[in-house]
């Protein structure tokens, strides 16, 4: 794919800011803006492609004292408009922007300099921060020419990203995170990408429903991308009606890592492996066992040989929900799977889910497990409390939060360190707290803690749903449990040790202290299931 921006060719800063003054409409002023903040400039080019003529762009870093106000700690990107009129199209330049700089900037913050007086609420109305997953602040023509001049001027810059961000809460995110804004289980991604890229076996990542499986799974797909001769190619299996799709889906990601490593068109591969136009052109298995050919053909010999294919399938249960009911033609997909990947040594398996026996039973329905004693098996459980209160701390600083550490303590052990309960809490805490900035303490927190389980009842519901589902029995004993028959639990525990140690392995159960780790949760229980 052609970059959409063309960076100008390396010349002296100084020479492009000259530049840059006497082209963009109102440079002069930017640049004085920023002087006065003391922010530096430290980059700048014109934007050719895809922008309106004379526009540019800028990286820039804060002063220190505003870097650590905001929790920011690089350079941002300006995306400088000579516009009155803003587009969406615009707005997803910036990631584009973002994405194609050289050096590292940030990546969820940025700034759009216009002419548009409609910009903010243009920006707003268009929900950027859900849809582009980044924060653009809005800087007008009035607001700075208004605000160079003045005594208030050396403030402007620090006022007008407060202003916009403390709107916004970043907490409250429901969807998967990576980059920036993941935190924690560094050991574990340390391990699953130095063990996937070296070859070292298949591997299954079994958590909880919203527990962060599938964050786990894009956090280690960036990673493994950063590796020369690693291919890592995710699919989420929601999204396929029927195992084929799958099989299609998996032939269409070939397509594109050969096509990448290629001259060739995509489609002109597509011809060339005789892959179908549609997933359901073709009978299930003749599909299954082209994909499997053309693997094979890929990483033995083709453009892909020489590299370690790593094929990551999120929410498994789509495939295999029991050991019993595996959806139709799964056993022939993951056979012709694990075949190739015996023959080529350079194809690993990651799968992840809720339920990890489908993996562990040597038959499913009637035949042979393809995947039985395959996937080592990795439990997912919450973040440690130290991973907790540093992602509460981190993100709250971008909102002009600043946790006093007994209410941050407070938080972080009554959810359990859990990733989005955490979140969930100091979402609550700070849509309760208006004023900024804010140094949230333990009053507030116990406060906002008071109805926590009532009011996120949903996401309980979804985390014993998959457990009532799945594991039965596990499920009766947490209950047994959160009620505080110890004695009971015990017993029941003592006669089958592995559904102690799925709770364990999934960290709800506190296996020494015979305790729900997770306080909030707990009282969820007691509170929804007497
Ligand atoms: N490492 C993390 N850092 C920050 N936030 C996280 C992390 N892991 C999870 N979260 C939070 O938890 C939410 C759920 O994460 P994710 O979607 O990855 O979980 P999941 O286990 O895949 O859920 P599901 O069972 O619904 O598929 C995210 O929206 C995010 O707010
Ligand atoms: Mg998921």
């Amino acid at each position: 794919m052609l970059p959409v921006v063309t960076y100008g060719r390396k010349r002296q800063l100084d020479d492009y800011l000259g530049e840059f003054e006497q082209q963009f409409v109102y440079g002069a002023e930017l640049r004085k803006f920023f002087r006065t903040a003391s922010a530096t400039i430290t980059y700048a080019a014109p934007v050719r492609r895809d922008a309106p003529p004379g526009s540019w762009v800028l990286h820039v870093r804060l002063s220190p004292r505003l870097e650590e106000r905001f929790g920011i700690s690089r350079e941002f990107l300006v995306y400088c408009m000579p516009v009155t009129d803003l587009q969406t199209r615009s707005v997803t330049q910036v990631k584009k922007l973002v994405e194609s700089a050289e050096n590292p900037i940030e990546s969820d913050l940025a700034m759009i300099v216009t002419s548009d007086p409609q910009a903010k609420e243009k920006l707003t109305d268009w929900g950027v921060e859900r849809t582009t997953g980044m924060i653009i602040i809005p800087l007008d023509r009035d607001q700075l020419v208004n605000s160079t001049s003045g005594d208030t001027a050396s403030v402007a810059l620090e006022e007008v990203i407060s202003n916009w961000i403390s709107a916004y809460n970043l907490y409250d995110q429901r969807e998967p995170v990576s980059g920036e804004r993941f935190f924690g289980r560094s050991d574990l991604l340390r391990d699953l990408d130095r063990k996937l890229a070296g070859g070292a076996g298949h591997v299954g990542i079994f958590g909880l429903r919203r527990i962060g499986k599938t964050s786990v799974l894009l956090e280690l797909k960036d990673r493994l991308r950063r590796r020369p001769n690693v291919v890592p190619v995710f699919i989420d299996l929601e999204g396929s009606p029927a195992t084929s799709h799958v099989a299609y889906r998996l032939g269409q990601e070939l397509v594109k890592a050969i096509s990448s490593r290629s001259s060739t068109s995509e489609r002109s591969i597509q011809r060339t492996l005789r892959l179908p136009e549609k997933w359901d052109d073709i009978p299930p298995r003749m599909l299954i066992s082209n994909i499997g050919d053309n693997l094979r053909d890929a990483l033995s010999s083709g453009v892909l040989s020489g590299s370690r294919l790593v094929l990551i399938f999120d929410e498994a249960e789509i495939l295999l929900p029991d050991t019993t009911n595996p959806k139709e033609y799964a056993i022939d997909l993951f056979r012709v799977l694990r075949g190739v990947a015996q023959e080529t040594q350079a194809l690993t398996l990651v799968l992840a889910g809720v339920n990890a026996t489908p993996a562990e039973s040597p038959t499913l329905g009637n035949e042979d497990n393809p995947l039985f004693g395959l996937l080592s098996i990795e439990y997912l459980g919450p973040l440690t409390i130290d991973e907790c209160t540093q992602m509460v701390r981190r993100v709250g600083r971008k909102m002009q939060l600043r946790w006093e550490a007994p209410g941050l303590m407070r938080l972080a052990s009554a959810v359990g360190a859990h990733p989005l309960l955490a979140r969930l809490a100091a979402s609550d805490v700070a849509t309760t707290q208006t004023e900024r900035p804010l140094r949230p303490n333990i009053a507030q927190v116990e406060a906002a803690l008071g109805d926590f389980p009532q009011k996120h009842s949903a996401i309980f519901s979804q985390m014993v749903q998959s457990l009532q589902r799945y594991y039965p029995d596990e499920f009766e004993l947490l209950k047994l449990i959160a009620a505080g028959e110890i004695e009971f639990a015990l017993t029941f525990a003592s006669e089958n040790a592995t559904i102690l140690n799925h709770l364990s392995g999934y960290g709800v159960v506190n296996e020494r202290e015979m305790e729900i780790s997770i306080p909030v949760f707990a009282r969820w229980l007691r509170a929804h299931q007497a």
